[in-house]
């Protein structure tokens, strides 16, 4: 434990609280670099005074990284978030806000001033807190609930709807979110309720959808920036202005029994999104929506999800990574059990070229495919722009990529594509026990570009020629 140790976490809590979520794009580059070089430091530095709060914060320092993440793969919660749900066994024990006694209605105007008053009560009350939303309709424009806070555990339980403005002015020249929870820790989101993103104007808005008009901003439904023990569950979420769900510099998240939907044609409306967050599990969940089903980008680390139904959209996708000759980091990634209809892509690495860095021990298993377009794809020469993308040389590696036991059948004749970087091949990737033909048992193809260390185990088809 050298100076530097002291330094650095100093440091970078100067930079957790003064580099918000609403920053701009240049201050997330310096903390994605931060983020990965000292994550082990970050990760201290992230703590709270746990001289305020001895008994539960106890238990959360007494467990070391690893062992929580061990914790996590056996019963589905970090050790902390299991003590904070019995602690909410016990009405009496907890603070219960109800967000009507703030003047909320839920009769169709607008409720966000509401809403913001009950945040900062149950953010500024001490132990554990509950703030309910109620069955009925609440109307928001975009909100930010912010912590730190003093309580030991929040949650907050949506058992009505909460829906979106759907005029865009309201969303200020910002327009990147909808809701936001910043700096929170121990925080639950549950209570089978829906979140309504009402995004059909800005679909209609997009330059994607209509082609004549210029490219801007479309809010997240709901953002969790800069949370630390988290858990999101039971939620029905539907229809966002753009992504909508986005894990952002989260620790120790648990993403479970969400449902979330929006139409096929809708744009960019990726269903949850992961970005420099680390520690992360998402189980039992149903995505279908115009982009992604889940997209996991960089500063991404120990990255789980089980038991997820895709479709329709564009698969469960590792990237896009190295934009703008971008350095990108995303590793320990395991996707358990999932099934994909009718979706454009299956399990997918997507990398720009001039990108650098790696995408590495990635797992994809157990995942069935039913009429997928690409149902496994790395794709080093991704280029989502109207241009044609220019050849260059550097590109983020690919290493250390295993599937196995995926089956099914493919839209296209292509079931396999392993478009790997020329300069920088993928390297040491495992095809295990892969069946995936096209509709009525017809042959498919596989295609793979500049693989190194092919290794195929059991029976493969198709094979790589
Ligand atoms: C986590 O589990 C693995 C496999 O069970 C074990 O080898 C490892 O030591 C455990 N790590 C910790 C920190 O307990
Ligand atoms: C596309 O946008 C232009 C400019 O606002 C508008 O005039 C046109 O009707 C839009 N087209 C469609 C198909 O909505």
């Amino acid at each position: 434990m050298g100076l530097q140790r002291y330094v650095f976490p100093f440091f970078l809590i100067i930079m957790s609280f003064f580099v918000s979520c609403y920053s701009n794009s240049i201050h997330e580059e310096v903390s994605v670099v931060l983020d990965h070089n000292h994550l082990v430091d970050e990760e201290e530095a992230f703590g709270y005074d746990s001289q305020a709060y001895p008994s539960y914060v106890s238990i959360l320092e007494d467990n070391k990284f690893g062992d929580l993440i061990n914790q996590t793969t056996d019963d589905n919660l970090p050790p902390s978030l299991k003590s904070f749900s019995k602690l909410l066994e016990n009405k009496a024990a907890a603070t219960w806000l109800n967000v009507n006694d703030f003047g909320a209605k839920g009769d169709g105007t607008d409720d966000t001033e509401a809403f913001g008053k009950a945040w900062e009560v149950a953010c500024e009350s001490k132990g554990a807190v509950v703030l309910e939303v109620p069955e009925k309709n609440y109307l928001l424009k975009p909100i930010r609930f912010s912590g730190p806070c003093r309580s030991l555990l929040l949650a907050v339980q949506i058992y009505g709807s909460i829906e979106a403005s759907d005029d865009v002015a309201d969303y200020g020249k910002d327009r990147r979110y909808w809701l936001m929870f910043d700096h929170v820790q121990n925080l639950l989101v549950q209570g089978g309720g829906t979140i309504n993103g009402n995004g059909k104007i800005w679909w209609q808005n997009s330059c994607k959808i209509n082609k004549t008009l210029p490219c801007t901003k479309a809010p997240t439904a709901i953002t969790f920036c800069n949370c630390k023990n988290l858990v999101v569950k039971d939620l029905k979420v539907q229809d966002a202005q753009k992504m909508h769900i986005s894990f952002q510099k989260c620790r120790n998240v648990e993403a479970s029994n969400l449902i979330v939907t929006a139409p096929e044609t809708s744009p960019n409306t990726d269903g949850i999104h992961v970005t420099n967050t680390q520690n992360i599990h998402m189980s039992n969940s149903v995505i279908g929506t115009g982009d992604d089903c889940i997209s996991i980008v960089s500063g991404s680390k120990k990255v789980e999800a089980t038991d997820i139904t895709c479709g329709p959209g564009h698969g469960i996708s590792i990237g896009s990574l190295g934009a703008g000759n971008s350095k990108a980091y995303v590793s320990d990634v395991t996707i358990n059990g999932a099934k994909l209809s009718g979706t454009k892509n299956g399990v997918r690495i997507k990398t720009w070229q001039g990108g650098s860095g790696s995408a590495s021990n990635i797992k994809f298993q157990n995942i069935e495919m039913d009429n997928v377009v690409n149902p496994i794809i790395i794709d080093q020469y991704y280029c989502d722009q109207d241009k044609p993308c220019k050849e260059q040389d550097s590109a983020v590696q690919v290493e250390n990529v295993v599937y196995e036991n995926i089956r099914g059948t493919s839209a296209s004749k292509e079931a396999i594509k392993l478009d790997c970087s020329k300069n920088f091949p993928c390297e040491r990737i495992i095809l295990e026990d892969i069946d995936i033909k096209l509709e009525r048992d017809e042959a498919s193809k596989a295609l793979c570009n500049n693989v190194q260390y092919l290794t195929e185990i059991g029976d493969v088809y198709p094979h790589c020629s």
